[in-house]
């Protein structure tokens, strides 16, 4: 095991520090990666069903058909919850359980499945009975393949799609829900899915990227409408983006982290919060498409006002102007290779440079001043918006003791450095209402299939048996104290 340090920054590992006593603490997952139960009570294919179906897309071959199997396990699950204290949960209802399609590709027609919408209100329940603030995410990546069929997220049925399902979901959950998030990360579906290639639906499509990145934007608007007009509580509203904390190399630098700042950044913050598209987004993509996708009103519909946005955070990035001849290091910055691109426009323009380790599993580098300097600069940018960290974490490749306990020093101090980070942003003065753990459980982590542990709590994928990490003990003794444990 490497001793667990962090690049330029020893110190960002304190214990003792109290978070305000209204702060959230929780945890966060998936539908796809933790419920299994892939063609149960009615639930569709998701275009993960279908991707991680394809040879060669997931590690091992493996997909989501029974994950952690959460859909059978939810009371227990629910139980260990409670157990460790958790203020909230962060999940995501899989919207292919909710509505069923019929008709030929190209027309869908949607039924609503009950038993879909059953297992997430017994959810629902099931936290408040426990005192957990639930924390709905409407769409984590799982699209119900018939919408891909017709054309998926680079075509506009797709968004009038999205917001009836709101609607279902708004109707159904919207007097219990305590947050509604409309998206996770739509940066992953627009690029990863349409232009990069290593996310379902795999498309290498850099036009239909940016269409999708227009329909996601518009999709999170009309929900919050949607969600607000059918809400019967006060439940608040976000969604959730994971931004990209850059640094620049060489010459040029500035101009190679403004051209991905536009793309993976401001494409949602402008709109979403500003109104508009950045100009220079429109100018640096000018040459792959002309945003005539954009119709009248959208902006607007897409500028609703939010009570809370949501941040993920992981790692940094360092990039640079491409010299144009020498082997170029392009990546998606997060995610591995897949053939397309995730940076429309910029792709002949810039390269990803290495980062400095340490890394976790994943090979992402280890950076709370990341985290530090990213909510801070967001409240800045956005001073009036109240801030939540919804996802961050970190995959090490754990190791059970003869014990049966999981000693997982690494993902320890991994979360000891960023609650620290997070803590110093706010004594900066900036409003972070809450922070979610990723994740709850070990799970499906995309296309690495089950390689990648990122859980409080460890998941044996052939018994299934839950065993909580030291890492999730010491989380319990955290939310407990409301301090930062030794
Ligand atoms: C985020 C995803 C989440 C998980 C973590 C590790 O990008 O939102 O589902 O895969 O990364």
């Amino acid at each position: 095991m490497t001793e667990p340090t962090t690049q330029g920054n020893p110190d960002y590992r304190d214990s003792g520090l109290v978070f305000p006593p209204g702060f959230t603490f929780g945890s966060a997952t998936a539908s796809y990666q933790v419920e299994g139960a892939f063609d149960e009570d009615g639930r569709g294919p998701s275009t993960w069903d279908t991707f991680s179906k394809t040879p060669g897309k997931v590690w091992n071959g493996d997909t989501g058909d029974v994950a952690c199997d959460h859909y059978h396990r939810v009371d227990a699950d629910l139980d260990l919850m409670k157990d460790l204290g958790l203020d909230a949960y962060r999940f995501s209802i899989a919207w292919p359980r909710i509505q069923s399609f019929d008709g030929a590709a190209g027309s869908p027609t949607a039924v609503v499945n009950q038993k879909g919408i059953d297992f997430y209100s017994r959810l629902v329940d099931g936290l408040l009975e426990r005192g957990i603030k639930p924390v709905a995410t409407l769409y984590h990546w799982d699209l119900p393949q018939a919408l891909e069929d017709a054309g998926g997220w680079p075509v506009r049925a797709t968004v009038d799609a999205f917001e009836e399902y709101a609607s279902i979901m708004g109707a159904a959950l919207g007097d219990r829900v305590h947050t509604w998030t409309t998206l996770n990360e739509p940066w992953c579906s627009a690029y990863l899915g349409y232009g990069q290639g290593g996310h379902a639906p795999g498309r290498h499509e850099p036009a239909a990227a940016l269409a999708a990145v227009h329909h996601l934007n518009l999709a999170h608007g009309r929900a919050v409408s949607a969600l607000r007009a059918t809400s019967a509580g006060s439940p608040e509203y976000s969604v959730t983006l994971n931004f990209h904390v850059l640094r620049g190399a060489g010459d040029g630098a500035a101009d190679a982290v403004r051209r991905i700042d536009a793309l993976a950044n401001r494409a949602f913050t402008g709109p979403m919060l500003k109104g508009e598209y950045p100009a220079d987004l429109l100018e640096d993509t000018a040459s792959v498409t002309d945003w005539s996708f954009v119709q009248d009103g959208d902006l607007a519909a897409i500028h609703q006002p939010i009570d809370v946005l949501g941040v993920n955070y992981y790692s940094t990035a360092t990039v640079r102007l491409w010299d144009g001849v020498s082997p170029k290091q392009m990546n998606d910055g997060h995610k591995g290779a897949a053939g397309g691109t995730a940076w429309p426009g910029s792709d002949r323009v810039v390269e990803f440079v290495e980062q400095p380790g340490p890394y976790t599993a994943m090979g992402w580098n280890i950076a709370p001043e990341g985290l530090e300097e990213l909510l801070v600069s967001l409240s800045e940018q956005f001073p009036e918006q109240p801030l939540m960290i919804t996802e961050n974490g970190a995959a090490f490749d754990d190791v059970v003791a003869e014990d049966g306990s999981v000693p997982d020093p690494e993902r320890l101090d991994y979360l000891r450095r960023h609650f620290t980070a997070a803590h110093r942003a706010m004594a900066r003065g900036v409003d972070l209402r809450g922070y979610f753990v990723w994740s709850l459980l070990d799970n499906f982590e995309w296309g690495y299939g089950y390689a990648k542990r990122f859980g409080i709590v460890r998941v044996d994928f052939d018994t299934l048996e839950r065993t909580v990490k030291n890492s999730g003990r010491w989380y319990a003794e955290l939310v407990r104290e409301r301090a930062i444990p030794d």
